[in-house]
C-alpha cells in the first residue's frame, strides 16, 4: 500500500459505461509520477479520485492514509493541489492575480475576504517568485498568457501547501521556450525540500520534467504498467498502448517519441 496514495480495485462506472476497470495504484514519499495514456483512457479521471472530487463505483481510495467515503471530504481536498485548465478557466478574468494565488488558501475561486494575513500574502508572492511570474501580481488575470496562466495555476494549487501536486498536462498548448522554461521549472519544483509528491498528466513523452521517477500507463480504463519510469517508457509498451510502432529514447533525463 502507498504510504501517499494508494487505489485499490478501483472501477468507476458512468452511464453505463466501465470507464476505469479495476485499477491498482501505490504512490509513496517521494515519488514524482507520470501518467501516459491515449485519449479517453481515463486519465483525468484517475487523478480526480486521487484528488477526492470524484469516489470510486467501487473499490478504495486513500489519501494520506485517509479513506474516500470514511471522512469529510473538505479535510481531504486541501491535502491535495490540482491545476488544470478546466480550473483556471473557472477563475473570474477580473480576478488580480495575487488573490487568484490567495484565495486559494481557503479553497475558494473568488475573492470574498477583504482582509488577508499578512503571511498569507507573503507565502502568494513567493510562489508566484518561484514560479517566475511576480511580477504580473497585481494584472488581471484575463491578461495573462497560456504559459503565464500555468504558472499561476500551479502557484495556486501550491497555496495551501499540499501533501499531493496533481498538474493535468501543465505544458500543453505552450510554445517550445514556454514548454521547455516550464519544464525546467517543474524540475526545481521537484526538487525542491518539502517538495509534494507530484502527479503530471501528459499526451508526451518529450513533456515529462527530467527528475520525475515512475509512469503509470493506462489504456481502456485499465492499467497496463506502472512502475519505475525508465521500465514503464519503453518502446514497447508506448507501441502497445497507442497501437503504433513506436521508438522511444531517452536522452539526459528527458524522453523523445517518434513512429519509425
Ligand atoms: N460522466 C461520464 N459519462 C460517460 N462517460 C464518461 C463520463 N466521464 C468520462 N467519461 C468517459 O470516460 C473515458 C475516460 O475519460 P477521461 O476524461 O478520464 O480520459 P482521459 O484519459 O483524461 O482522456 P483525454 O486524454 O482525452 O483527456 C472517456 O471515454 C470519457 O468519454
Ligand atoms: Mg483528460
Amino acid at each position: 500500500m502507498g504510504d501517499v496514495l494508494t487505489l485499490k480495485d478501483v472501477t468507476v462506472s458512468r452511464s453505463g459505461r466501465t470507464i476505469l476497470n479495476a485499477v491498482n495504484w501505490d504512490v509513496n514519499e517521494g515519488e514524482r509520477w507520470v501518467l501516459l495514456g491515449p485519449n479517453g483512457a481515463g486519465k483525468t479521471t484517475t487523478i480526480q479520485l486521487a484528488s477526492g472530487r470524484m469516489f470510486p463505483s467501487s473499490g478504495e481510495v486513500t489519501i494520506i492514509g485517509e479513506r474516500m467515503g470514511h471522512v469529510d471530504v473538505n479535510e481531504l481536498r486541501p491535502l491535495v493541489g490540482v491545476a488544470s485548465s478546466a480550473l483556471d478557466q473557472k477563475i473570474p478574468g477580473d480576478e488580480r492575480v495575487l488573490d487568484v494565488v490567495r484565495t486559494a488558501a481557503y479553497g475558494m475561486l473568488a475573492r470574498w475576504r477583504e482582509v488577508y494575513d499578512d503571511e498569507d500574502t507573503a507565502r502568494a508572492m513567493e510562489l508566484l517568485r518561484e514560479l517566475g511570474v511576480s511580477d504580473l501580481a497585481e494584472r488581471q488575470f484575463r491578461t495573462v498568457s497560456s504559459g503565464e496562466s500555468k504558472r499561476i495555476g500551479i502557484a495556486r494549487a501550491l497555496m495551501p501547501n499540499p501533501e499531493i501536486l496533481i498538474l493535468d498536462e501543465p505544458t500543453s498548448g505552450l510554445d517550445l521556450g514556454g514548454r521547455e522554461s516550464l519544464l525546467a521549472t517543474l524540475t526545481d519544483l521537484a526538487q525542491a525540500p518539502y517538495a509534494p509528491v507530484m502527479i503530471l498528466v501528459t499526451h508526451h513523452v518529450e513533456e515529462i520534467p527530467s527528475g520525475f521517477t515512475h509512469g503509470l500507463l493506462l489504456r481502456d480504463g485499465t492499467v497496463y504498467a506502472a512502475g519505475p519510469i525508465d521500465e514503464v517508457m519503453t518502446s514497447e509498451n508506448l507501441s502497445e498502448v497507442f497501437g503504433i510502432p513506436l521508438t522511444v529514447e531517452k536522452v539526459r533525463g528527458r524522453f523523445t517519441a517518434r513512429a519509425f
